[in-house]
């Protein structure tokens, strides 16, 4: 038996706060209505991809007890990237001063748990790898309209990392994972090289509920567990009627759930591992406890993943 272990975590947000005060002085929208369709108060803009995944990657690293040259794997989960060319863990890789190998995986706000279960295979492969620092890194503002108030008020930049260590006496990390694609879905929410996101909202809002909803499901069903279970849900952060659906349809008690979308913002790839670290310092985490994640994104793709916690 042997498996990868979780052992430390960090983030980084922008300075730069952004209330829903401040949309209100320029669009056609409201505080209450941005509340209430959303359960967003207030988002960060600013910083860089790598710059924001530099800052969450290096708290990571420390919390693991580990200097960045121990890290032989870097997977940086960002549909923001610095440049087109080359890939932005180029970047990251450099000024943390990591070892071995380094690539960008992008599957939209999906990203982050693809990323995951991408680290977590690689190490158990047994292929050369002992630790990765698996980033996920968004500059959303960078790519949204601030004069559409469809999307402006949703989205925010950030980021989130973890180590994953291998260990030849630890149990499975994950003990179910689900990675999904319905390429059909595209024109629903998409940006052009240049561009600005496109959204058609409320497409985007009822494909997430199915296809995240069946996508967890059928994790907990290959684990054999029912939602209450459960001890951590992380969800995306994308809506709050998203998760509150997801909650209900899935049987998972209202209180287990990670939630940091009213002081985020959707961050994307950020955003499930800023609401892991949120529920970790907050010590909402024990050895042993079972944690669902689950995403969706443009594509429109999806995941989720059942993984222990601690060893
Ligand atoms: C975008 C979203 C919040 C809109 O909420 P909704 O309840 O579906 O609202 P609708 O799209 O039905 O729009 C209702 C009205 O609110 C308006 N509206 C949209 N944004 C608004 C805003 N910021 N303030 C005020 N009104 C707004 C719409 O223009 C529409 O007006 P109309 O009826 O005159 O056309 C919601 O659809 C959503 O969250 N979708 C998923 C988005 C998502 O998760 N994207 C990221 C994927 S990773």
């Amino acid at each position: 038996m042997s498996g990868s272990v979780i052992t430390g975590w960090g983030t980084a947000l922008p300075e730069k706060v952004v209330t829903n005060a401040e949309f209100e002085a320029r669009l056609d929208t409201t505080d209450e209505w941005i509340v209430e369709r959303t359960g967003i108060r207030e988002r960060r803009f600013g910083g860089m991809t790598s710059s924001l995944a530099v800052e969450a990657g290096a708290a990571a690293v420390t919390k693991a007890g580990l200097e960045p040259s121990d890290i032989d794997l870097l997977i940086l989960s960002t549909t923001t990237p610095d440049k087109a060319v080359p890939a932005t863990s180029s970047t990251v890789h450099a000024q943390l001063g990591c070892s071995g190998a380094a690539f960008d995986l992008n599957a939209a706000c999906a990203g982050y748990v693809y990323a995951l279960v991408t680290a977590d295979a690689m190490l158990g492969a047994r292929i050369g790898f002992e630790r990765a620092l698996v980033i996920g890194a968004d500059t959303l503002s960078v790519i949204t309209d601030m004069e559409d108030r469809g999307t402006a008020v949703l989205f925010g930049d950030g980021a989130g990392a973890v180590v994953l260590e291998h260990h030849e006496d630890a149990e499975p990390l994950m003990l179910a994972s689900d990675l999904g694609l319905d390429g059909s879905l595209l024109p629903i929410l998409y940006c052009e090289h240049g561009g600005y996101l496109k959204m058609e909202g409320k497409e985007v809002f009822r494909k997430a509920v199915r296809v995240t909803v069946d996508s967890a499901a059928k994790v907990l069903a290959d684990a054999e567990l029912t939602g209450d279970r459960i001890a951590l849900f992380v969800p995306h952060q994308a809506n709050v009627r998203i998760i509150d659906a997801m909650l209900q349809r899935l049987g998972i008690p209202p209180e287990r759930a990670a939630l940091v979308l009213d002081r985020t913002g959707n961050t994307s790839s950020a955003s499930i591992p800023l609401a892991l670290s949120d529920a970790a310092d907050a010590g909402r985490l024990s050895d042993g406890d079972l944690i669902l994640f689950s995403g969706f994104g443009a594509g429109m793709t999806w995941a989720s993943a059942v993984v222990r916690w601690g060893r």
